[in-house]
């Protein structure tokens, strides 16, 4: 049997990057994630596009989506090239789902439920390995030294988009544009509703669970 597909959902801060981590370590699958794409290309000129902005830095720094064209680019790039995959920060639009529709088949679709105040503070407390993109919380998954990734030694630094500011954006783009993507999968009856406010561990024990009874 081949690999499992696995999109996983939600809002910023939800869980999603800890999660897909694990996932990749047991399922043997691709980490595709937008974000972390985006991160490494911010300065890609895009003016050719002729929208709001030439950079995606310039929409991730102001808490918008970057153009469609350029996600939806990345995302078959690496779909195509990937022996199953957990794909995490895509589709977050109506738009994005669709050709997600047209490109692919999912056999697993996670939703990570979590309520919007826990947001604020799990993002604005984020701290990611600037060598190995490794993911820590200050308070509640602090590394075993301050400042210092348990995994390789590296900096612990902090998003540019992790401030307060910019997270409360984050958070209105995705309930007007994301959650109807969330409803979407939900009318289909393939959106697997986890309860994303436990412990990463226990989180962890339920999307596993789900995986291996639905892939
Ligand atoms: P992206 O990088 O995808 O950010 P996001 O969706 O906002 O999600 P995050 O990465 O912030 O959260 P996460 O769910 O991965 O949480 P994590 O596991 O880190 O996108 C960034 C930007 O890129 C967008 O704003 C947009 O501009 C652009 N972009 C990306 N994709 C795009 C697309 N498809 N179209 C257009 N534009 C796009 O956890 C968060 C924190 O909480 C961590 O500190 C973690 O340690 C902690 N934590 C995790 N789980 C728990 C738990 N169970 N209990 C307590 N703390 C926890
Ligand atoms: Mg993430
Ligand atoms: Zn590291």
């Amino acid at each position: 049997m081949s690999n499992p597909n696995i999109l996983i959902l939600g809002a910023p801060g939800a869980g999603k990057g800890t999660q897909s981590s694990n996932i990749v370590e047991v399922f043997g699958v691709e980490h595709v994630t937008t974000g972390d794409a985006l991160r490494a290309n911010k300065d890609m000129d895009i003016s050719h596009l002729d929208t709001e902005y030439d950079t995606p830095r310039a929409y991730m720094d102001a808490g918008e989506l970057v153009p469609d064209e350029v996600v939806n680019e990345i995302v078959k790039t690496a779909l195509d090239e990937a022996d199953g995959y957990v794909l995490d920060g895509y589709p977050r639009n109506l738009a994005q789902a669709e050709y997600l529709d047209e490109i692919t088949d999912l056999d697993v679709v996670l939703y990570l439920d979590v309520d919007k105040d826990e947001l604020v503070d799990r993002l604005t407390g984020r701290r990611v390995c600037d060598e190995c993109g490794a993911n820590y919380h200050v308070e509640f998954n602090p590394p075993a030294e301050e400042g210092v990734c348990d995994e390789c030694g590296g900096e612990l630094i902090q998003r540019d988009d992790d401030t307060e500011e910019t997270v409360r954006e984050r958070i209105n783009v995705y309930e007007e544009n994301t959650e109807p993507v969330i409803e979407h999968f939900e009318e289909e009856g393939e959106l697997a509703r986890i309860d994303g406010e436990q412990t990463p561990d226990e989180v962890w024990d339920d999307v596993r669970d789900t995986v291996e009874s639905e892939a």
